[in-house]
């Protein structure tokens, strides 16, 4: 996982906005949240996640066949963020392309990543949850700006006979409640102008109140359905890893499944909603705390802009804690983000110095230029 140094907390927000710490603190469970700084960004904190993942799996990047960001913050509309971390992290020519799901991207991107190896058509697969929310939300909205903070985690999933990882999946969506969060400029409907930017078209909305009837509906009943999926039942289930958006919601989800509240992973008061990266930031802070222990079946469930709702179980079949990576995997792979850099850099002078012959030696019908003409 990777998290902005920045913390912006509840004190702060009531000199932006007309709020109380009190009121963020028992509506929302929320204390505080990171913010990305200048020249910080989506892409920037899902490389810092997805090399953290590889020195996890001790794995060459070289070798991964397949990447999905999930984010609804893309550092780019095209091309996109996924194919900046293939660029960066020198992964072949590796498949990658983004995924927009709202905060169930991730457990989406897990659930396709883990059907197309089950297929057979990759065996290693990188899937990151990455925002940069603050860069889409009104700080002067108080209904919102309380709520969202900026992250990435990252996961990596491999082929392998023995049994376990991801058992079962559950993905959702009901369109019919698009308006209720949406970030209506920027797109083809509303292509950015001077009054698209002066009517803050370029920010969340949010209804929150149906936003949040619909959380605590769907999460109980998307964990339910997962495991019935994968025939299991709610006692095998070691820990709940919901997607970190409000405690109450968190709560309801945990009285819907008559679980205990511990039996919900929550870091939502040092992070806030981080949408996609919640869930894998949220995984990786379980297991680095000793929440998770090995053959542990583990839930995620999330839900989000869309409507979205998506679920997954997990057993946990890699070694935890986590080994520490090997020393010559770990040279390896700093000389292949150095390498990678190279190959970037000399792909682009290549592609510039071709571009200038090829002006040089055809005509604007792509025929060879005779000499003397
Ligand atoms: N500080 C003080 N008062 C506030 C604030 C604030 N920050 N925000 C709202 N209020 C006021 C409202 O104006 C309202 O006042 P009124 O009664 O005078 O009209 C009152 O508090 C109650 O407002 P509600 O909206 O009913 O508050 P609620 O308890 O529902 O909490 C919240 C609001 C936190 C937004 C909640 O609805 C929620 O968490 N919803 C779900 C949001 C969510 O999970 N979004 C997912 C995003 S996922 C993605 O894809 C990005």
């Amino acid at each position: 996982m990777a998290v902005p140094d920045h913390v912006l907390t509840n004190v702060e927000l009531t000199t932006m906005v007309d709020t109380s710490e009190e009121w963020i603190l028992q509506r929302t469970g929320i204390a505080e949240r990171r913010i990305a700084g200048e020249g910080e960004t989506t892409f920037t904190l899902s490389l810092q996640a997805a090399r953290a993942a590889l020195d996890v799996a001790d794995l060459d990047p070289a070798s991964l066949d397949l990447i999905i960001v999930a984010t609804v913050t893309p550092d780019h509309a095209f091309p996109a963020t996924a194919c900046l971390i293939q660029d960066a992290l020198g992964a072949g020519s590796a498949a990658a392309f983004d995924l927009s799901a709202g905060c169930s991207g991730f457990v989406y991107g897990m659930a396709m990543a883990a059907d197309l190896i089950a297929a057979g058509s990759y065996r290693k697969a990188l899937v990151i949850g990455a925002e940069t929310l603050s860069r889409i939300t009104d700080y002067t909205d108080r209904t919102t700006c309380i709520l969202f903070g900026d992250g990435a985690g990252a996961v990596v999933l491999q082929a392998s006979d023995t049994p376990g990882g991801v058992l079962s999946s559950r993905l959702g969506s009901d369109g019919s409640g698009g308006d209720l969060l949406i970030l209506p400029g920027g797109g083809s409907a509303q292509p950015a102008t001077v009054d698209t930017v002066t009517r803050r078209m370029h920010y969340i909305h949010m209804q929150g109140r149906p936003v949040f009837r619909f959380a605590t509906r769907v999460m109980a009943e998307a964990s339910r359905q997962v495991l019935d999926r994968a025939g299991l039942q709610i006692e095998d289930v070691a820990l709940f890893v919901p997607h970190q958006a409000n405690d109450r919601i968190l709560q309801a989800a945990a009285r819907g499944l008559g679980v205990a509240e511990e039996r919900m992973f929550s870091n939502l008061a040092r992070y806030g909603n981080t949408s996609s990266a919640s869930i894998p930031i949220a995984l990786c802070e379980a297991a680095e705390q000793g929440r998770i222990r090995r053959n542990d079946l583990i839930v995620c469930v999330g839900f989000g802009a869309g409507l979205t709702w998506a679920a997954a179980t997990i057993r946990w079949t890699s070694p935890l804690p986590v080994p520490v990576p090997s020393r010559r995997m770990t040279f390896r792979r700093s000389l292949r983000y150095r390498w990678a850099r190279l190959r970037s850099l000399w792909r682009r002078l290549y592609r510039r110095i071709d571009a200038r012959l090829f002006q040089i030696l055809y005509d604007s019908h792509g025929r060879r230029k005779r000499r003397g003409r």
